[in-house]
């Protein structure tokens, strides 16, 4: 195996904000209609992820083979239904923080905006001034809530 190969292969992740662009009314329709692509996609190129919608913003992690990462994220930010995508990480992972999902979308519930408290982020969620360290904790804690309503949704 070449190195070049290998580097193309290893494990990175991606993180990037950007504004929704899709009317009010349409968007569980249009995000649930990503969420089912996403997963058909994503799933083929060992691909895993979170997608945070909440304010009008999106927040993603990609995670997965080094090209395939890029080569999804091209294709994602031509996409009209969102505008001004902006990375906030991007680079070799030591392991996967979303394995549990080829893709899954979470909206913050009133209850779980105490989230946002807690990591300062409530006043004015601007997703896109974090820094990629900043990013991850606030996947990581979206990644909390959704596998507990997970659990108590098994309950
Ligand atoms: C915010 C956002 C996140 C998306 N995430 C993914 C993703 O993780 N995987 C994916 O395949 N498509 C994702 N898409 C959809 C792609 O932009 C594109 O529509 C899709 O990959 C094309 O699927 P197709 O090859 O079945 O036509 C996303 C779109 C948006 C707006």
């Amino acid at each position: 195996m070449s190195a070049i190969s290998s580097s193309s292969r290893a494990l990175h992740r991606l993180i990037y904000a950007s504004r929704v662009a899709i009317p009010a009314a349409d968007v569980e329709h249009e995000v649930g209609a990503i969420i089912r692509a996403s997963i058909r996609n994503n799933r083929e190129h060992a691909l895993t992820g979170l997608l945070l919608v909440h304010d009008g913003w999106f927040v993603q992690a990609l995670e997965g083979p080094a090209q395939a990462v890029m080569e999804r994220y091209g294709r994602i930010v031509d996409d009209p239904r969102h505008a001004d995508a902006k990375v906030l990480a991007a680079g070799p992972a030591e392991a996967r923080e979303f394995g549990d999902w080829n893709m899954c979308a979470r909206d913050m519930s009133a209850a779980d905006e105490a989230i946002l408290d807690a990591l300062a982020l409530r006043a004015a969620f601007q997703p896109a001034g974090l820094s990629g360290p900043s990013a991850l904790r606030l996947l990581r804690a979206v990644r909390g809530i959704q596998e507990r309503t997970q659990l108590s949704g098994l309950g």
